[in-house]
């Protein structure tokens, strides 16, 4: 599904900034394997979503989607068949859009192409919406006139989300996209994360800052660190494994205490 082989990404080249966020990765991911990934900060996470997603070109190495090779292809034309939610629920939709306009475009965009008139806001279209959002008890299917920069954070991640998976994407990435909700939201946000994921056996890469979730979501775990992957556990070996074990193997990995000011060990 996913067959990254060697890619690297050194940012500011030449100066003394210079800064090698991903060395030399590589990594495979099967239809439908959701892998969560946790790592301290700056290790990174963030940067390897912009590789696969193409928001740059990689130094070198390659990434194959599906068997096509996507190296080379632009962010506009990846976003096609990837789905990203960030952590910021301000980021992915249009503010000033209305909600059944900001999720028509997205599936026009996906479903449809280059085709202006799949853009048609139809009274089909707006019922497939409707009812969608109504299965998440947000309290959002019967605003879908509202603009979307009125709705509250965790309203607006579950139309990103919707945004992205209506059209199922080869791939979904998901940045920390409930870190910054509060508790009982990011729970709701997460829950309905799982059932659109295996209802439609998307395959997934989540970035969680929250150890056990990383260990408890999903069928595999990886760890990076300084643009590497230091672990990936699936299988047995991740249903035993706590988040001391992971502290523990870290630091015998990297011969030093696992540092991260946002990570949750609870
Ligand atoms: N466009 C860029 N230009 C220069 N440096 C960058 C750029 N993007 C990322 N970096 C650097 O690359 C490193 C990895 O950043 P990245 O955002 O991937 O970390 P992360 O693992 O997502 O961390 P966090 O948990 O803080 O989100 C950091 O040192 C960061 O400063
Ligand atoms: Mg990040």
């Amino acid at each position: 599904m996913l067959d990254i082989q060697n890619i690297s990404k050194t940012f500011e080249k030449g100066t003394v900034n210079e800064h090698v966020a991903i060395n030399n990765m590589s990594l495979k991911l099967e239809d439908g394997e959701f892998v969560t990934i946790v790592g301290s900060n700056g290790a990174g996470k963030s940067t390897l979503f912009n590789a696969i997603c193409g928001s740059f070109m990689v130094d070198s190495g390659h990434i194959l989607l599906d068997g096509k090779d996507i190296t080379y292809d632009s962010e506009h034309s990846r976003a096609k068949v990837i789905g990203r939610v960030f952590q910021d629920p301000m980021k992915g939709t249009a503010p000033n859009m209305t909600i059944e306009e900001n999720l028509a475009l997205a599936y026009s965009r996906a479903s449809k192409g280059s085709n202006p008139f799949a853009r048609a806001i139809t009274k089909k279209k707006v019922e497939f919406f409707r009812e969608n959002l109504a299965r998440y008890n947000m309290g959002i299917e019967d605003r879908m006139k509202t603009k979307i920069g009125l709705l509250s954070g965790g309203q607006r991640q579950v139309v990103t989300l919707l945004m992205c998976t209506l059209s199922i994407p080869k791939l979904l990435l998901l940045d920390e996209h409930t870190a910054a909700l509060d508790p009982a939201t990011a729970q709701k946000v997460m829950d309905i994360t799982k059932t659109i994921v295996s209802e439609n056996n998307i395959t997934t890469m989540m970035i969680t800052h929250n150890m056990k979730q990383s260990l408890t979501t999903g069928t595999r775990t990886i760890m990076l660190d300084s643009g590497e992957i230091l672990l990936d556990l699936s299988g047995d070996e991740r249903d035993n494994m706590t988040m001391e074990d992971m502290i523990k193997m870290y630091s015998m990995k990297k011969q030093k205490e696992f540092d991260n000011d946002r990570i949750l060990l609870s």
